[in-house]
């Protein structure tokens, strides 16, 4: 019989009277000696639905499958609480959560009886704490998505959630629709439970939690109302005692091998700019080396293939009926693009055995490598004196975007600007609209302050709307440039995610409005065209913590202090180099 982790607990023959002490009190709410003695796998559930996270809420109704999985394999069920994140209910931001979570669950997990763990994963960044702590504790463990919503719909037209909100807030700013309109527009696209049904960072970290190989083979876009939902819980369930017995870990799956498929897969299902800052944190916390170097190099000239709101025109539902992860996978295999189809999965077979034969069962929604959405879908990295490292997706660059900016003869794939900087997002909203700023369009809107430490988690800003008078002349973007994120459910070709931040002293922290700043697509370099002496006299009238305002919580102090850069993974110094 497997020697159980949980044994040490509940079964130690060493020291029977701690033994006793640990098993009564889980017999106290009607559980057996058998359940708990009898050499079943204890599997934990980590549970991410609660009132306060409408996106995983339903996992709370799908524990129930994955339970009679785990019995059903011969398992015991043991139901965990994670510390809730919600992406669109949490203050200052979510993603301030995602290293808590990350931390409490280890806690759990190392300190408790546990032998194997079902991680719930869905909205944004559930899914890399959750991965993140598996990476840690390096416990056999399995990830089952919450799924999508449902399509959303207005005046049959299908809206997509969070993209929706650009678009609302553009026909809002040009007084298009009124404030009633407005909510009306954007509740159109949540109808059901379930997390984005766009190929935000949701969607895109279900995605890659599959093509890691840490879910289940379709598993990632099955809509959370669907049927297949609740039967791939069971089926997961059951999976996930087979996995304790065979001691199949988070190492043996996440490997660089998988970390290089993901990146291949996040840019033909044209991922999240969110999902560097996430891939490379897990990779952390497994001692893998992954940056965004390699983000560029093994995934820029990777092709879109699936056609998803914001880059496209689909939602959820769509991919999914469409084959999902595997279909896109199995495109990517049979052109010879995804480099590691022999790569281990939860199931104990090869990304190859599970999805080589799959294929897109609808081409307007997952396209085929040979004529794909888009070519080059990837980011790229870029480098120069404002930052060391920031994120560009260069496929979104809009056909208007490209004409004003990039279609210089001499000067291809470059443009020059006056920098227009805001220090944080309160700042943007209450000056973008101020004439008297003069922006044209010949202005690089910079958002600084908005980075880890600066806007602790950093904040999803990035992507700034151009000032009204512009929007109503028809001009819909401006490029933008800052060291927060952006929300993966924006189509914005904006450079961000930009590390070292400016509260951390990087040189967005040395800009100022009316620089001119050079982006060059080609070399991938951005820089603020001013001398170095200029840039050291400014460095040195620089205060000790600059764009960092005071912190709210104990937890936003603690974290700011131990945090690393986004280019790093945002991961909590000390933390990353612990390995079970
Ligand atoms: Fe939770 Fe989008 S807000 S998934
Ligand atoms: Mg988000």
């Amino acid at each position: 019989m497997t020697k159980l982790r949980s044994q040490l607990w509940f079964d130690n023959a060493d020291n029977q009277e701690m033994t006793a002490l640990y098993l009564e009190r889980y017999l106290n709410y009607g559980l057996t000696r058998e359940e708990l003695q009898g050499g079943k796998p204890i599997i934990g559930i980590a549970q991410t639905g609660s009132d306060l996270s409408p996106c995983n809420r339903h996992h709370i109704e799908l524990a129930k499958r994955v339970r009679d999985g785990v019995i059903a394999a011969g398992g015991t069920v043991i139901e965990i609480p994670v510390h809730p994140i919600q992406e669109t209910g949490k203050r200052p931001t979510a993603s301030l959560d995602r290293n808590l979570a990350y931390l409490s669950l280890v806690e759990t997990l190392y300190g408790y009886p546990i032998d194997g763990v079902v991680l719930t994963i869905g909205c944004d960044k559930t899914t890399p704490a959750l991965l993140m702590a598996a990476a840690t504790v390096n416990i056999p463990a399995i990830a089952l998505s919450v799924g999508p919503m449902l399509n959303g719909w207005f005046q049959g037209k299908r809206t997509g959630s969070g993209t929706i909100v650009w678009k609302a807030r553009e026909l809002h700013a040009a007084g298009e629709i009124d404030d009633d309109g407005f909510m009306e527009l954007v509740a159109s696209s949540t109808p059901s439970v379930g997390y984005c049904n766009t190929m935000g960072t949701a969607t895109t970290m279900n995605s890659l939690a599959e093509a890691l190989g840490m879910q289940l083979p379709g598993s990632a876009a099955i809509p959370a109302p669907y049927r297949e939902r609740g039967q791939i819980s069971y089926e997961t369930g059951k999976q996930i005692v087979e996995m304790v017995h065979s001691d199949r870990r988070p190492s043996d799956i996440m490997t660089r091998e998988a970390f290089e498929n993901a990146i291949v897969v996040n840019s033909a299902i044209g991922g999240s700019t969110n999902a560097p800052i996430h891939l490379n944190g897990i990779a952390r916390h497994l001692g893998i080396p992954l940056d965004n170097d390699d983000w560029q190099t093994l995934g820029h000239k990777v092709p879109l293939l699936v056609n998803l709101q914001p880059a496209g025109e689909y939602l959820g539902e769509d991919y999914h009926r469409s084959g999902g992860v595997p279909a896109v996978i199995g495109e990517l295999i049979e052109a010879g693009l995804l480099p590691h189809p022999d790569a281990l999965t939860a199931n104990g077979k090869t990304m190859a055995e599970n999805c080589a034969k799959a294929r897109s069962e609808n081409r307007d929604v997952i396209k085929t490598v040979g004529e794909p959405m888009k070519r080059d879908a990837g980011f790229i990295n870029l480098k120069g004196n404002l930052f060391d490292s920031a994120i560009m997706k260069t496929s979104v660059i809009s056909p208007e975007f490209r004409e004003r900016y990039l279609s210089n003869p001499d000067d291809p794939e470059a443009f020059e600007g006056r920098a227009v900087v805001f220090d944080g997002p309160e700042d943007f909203h209450a000056r973008i609209d101020d004439e008297t700023l003069g922006i044209d369009a010949n202005c690089i809107l910079i958002m600084r302050g908005a980075g880890p430490i600066g806007y602790p988690g950093a904040a999803e800003v990035v992507n700034m709307r151009p000032p009204a008078y512009l929007l109503k002349k028809g001009i819909h973007s401006l490029p933008c440039v800052g060291d927060g994120r952006q929300s993966g459910t924006s189509g914005s070709p904006s450079i961000l995610n930009a590390s070292p931040e400016a509260a951390a002293g990087g040189g967005l922290a040395l800009v100022q409005t009316g620089d001119r700043v050079r982006i060059d697509l080609r070399t991938c370099t951005a820089n603020m065209l001013v001398e170095d002496a200029e840039l050291e006299a400014r460095r040195a009238a620089l205060p000790t913590r600059p764009f960092a305002p005071e912190s709210q919580s104990p937890w936003q102090e603690i974290f700011r202090d131990r945090v690393g850069q986004l280019a790093e993974g945002m991961t909590l110094k000390g933390a990353d180099q612990y390995r079970d």
